[in-house]
């Protein structure tokens, strides 16, 4: 339509004038990643932010990113457009329960999924995503782990290091945890000749039934380079878009119908050009948890 028209041009020009970049994570809306500057995984996102000279960065995604993009960037205006976009997963601990079972473990080395908040990566020693999970973990001398929220991340990742006593959190993303394995089998079973690539946000279950695990940037990696032309795709529908662009002649099934996160689905081209047009939502953190938080996500782009 010709308002659409109007507002994608508008926020051009906003754009240029906030020196501005807009940020979209693999997950949202097929027009929100075409509008994007960046799209990608929380790791790509995070380094990016980390080194963007823009002055403001539109962070079309989840709460907890958008936190993520201001530890790494204070002086940067970050604007998540809809502010109950969140994660329940980065939810399912506050940093008074951290604090609690801390207490529990005094010598464990803590490390946070970047599903968290600013406030409990604060409580952390070390911050990772699901691309560099069992790389970071790996390359902490402690062998004993704290690990948070992801239980099933947690498990994936202590099934890749061995060596290490990792205690689990009872968290997990409501999208990717109610994949079961029934649904994989029922899956190949119509498509037998498919691969499966699978988000360690899932089971062990699932995962175990997988030909692949990674982050969506991994996954997209994994699909363009593959020589396969069938996959069934057990993470969130958002990795579609990016998945048929890249490979117009191979053909992706979404492994469950479930597979939608509701609140990478709540922003818009409205939001953004609300975001850019009114400032809004901006994110603010207190100095001290920039500062706190800033040393585990730090430690974690460190790592090779
Ligand atoms: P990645 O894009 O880092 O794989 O993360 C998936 C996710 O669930 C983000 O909330
Ligand atoms: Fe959180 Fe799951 Fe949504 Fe990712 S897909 S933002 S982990 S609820």
């Amino acid at each position: 339509t010709e308002n659409f028209a109007e507002m994608m041009e508008e926020i051009k020009k906003m754009k240029k004038e906030r020196n501005a970049v807009i940020v979209a994570h693999n997950y949202q809306l097929d027009e929100v990643q075409e509008l994007a500057d960046v799209v990608g995984d929380s790791f790509r996102l995070s380094q990016y932010c980390a080194s963007t000279d823009a002055d403001v960065v539109v962070f079309c995604g989840v709460h907890f990113m958008a936190e993520s993009a201001k530890i790494l960037s204070p002086e940067k205006t970050v604007l998540l457009p809809e502010i109950d976009a969140g994660c329940p997963m980065a939810d399912m601990v506050t940093p008074e329960a951290l604090i609690e079972e801390k207490k529990k473990y005094p010598n464990a080395t803590v490390v946070c999924y970047i599903n968290t908040s600013a406030a409990v990566k604060a409580e952390c020693d070390v911050c990772c995503t699901s691309s560099n999970a069992v790389n970071v973990i790996r390359s902490i001398p402690n062998d004993e782990i704290l690990f948070v929220p992801d239980k099933n991340l947690g498990s994936y990742v202590a099934k890749q290091v061995p060596d290490k006593k990792i205690h689990l959190w009872d968290g997990y993303c409501i999208t990717h945890h109610r994949v079961s394995a029934s649904d994989v089998q029922k899956a190949k079973g119509i498509h037998p000749d498919a691969l499966v690539l699978a988000h360690p946000e899932c089971r062990q279950e699932v995962l175990e039934l997988a030909d692949f695990v990674g982050s969506t940037a991994q996954i997209i990696e994994y699909a363009k380079k593959s020589s396969h032309d069938k996959f069934l795709i057990a993470t969130e529908m958002g990795i579609l878009h990016q998945l048929r662009k890249d490979n117009p002649d191979k053909t992706f099934y979404l492994l469950t119908q479930g597979l939608v996160c509701p609140n990478m689905k709540k922003t818009t081209v409205e939001s953004v050009y609300n975001a850019l047009k009114h400032g809004r939502y901006e994110i603010k953190l207190d100095e001290d948890i920039i500062r706190r938080a800033r040393r585990s996500l730090d430690a974690m782009l460190r790592v090779r």
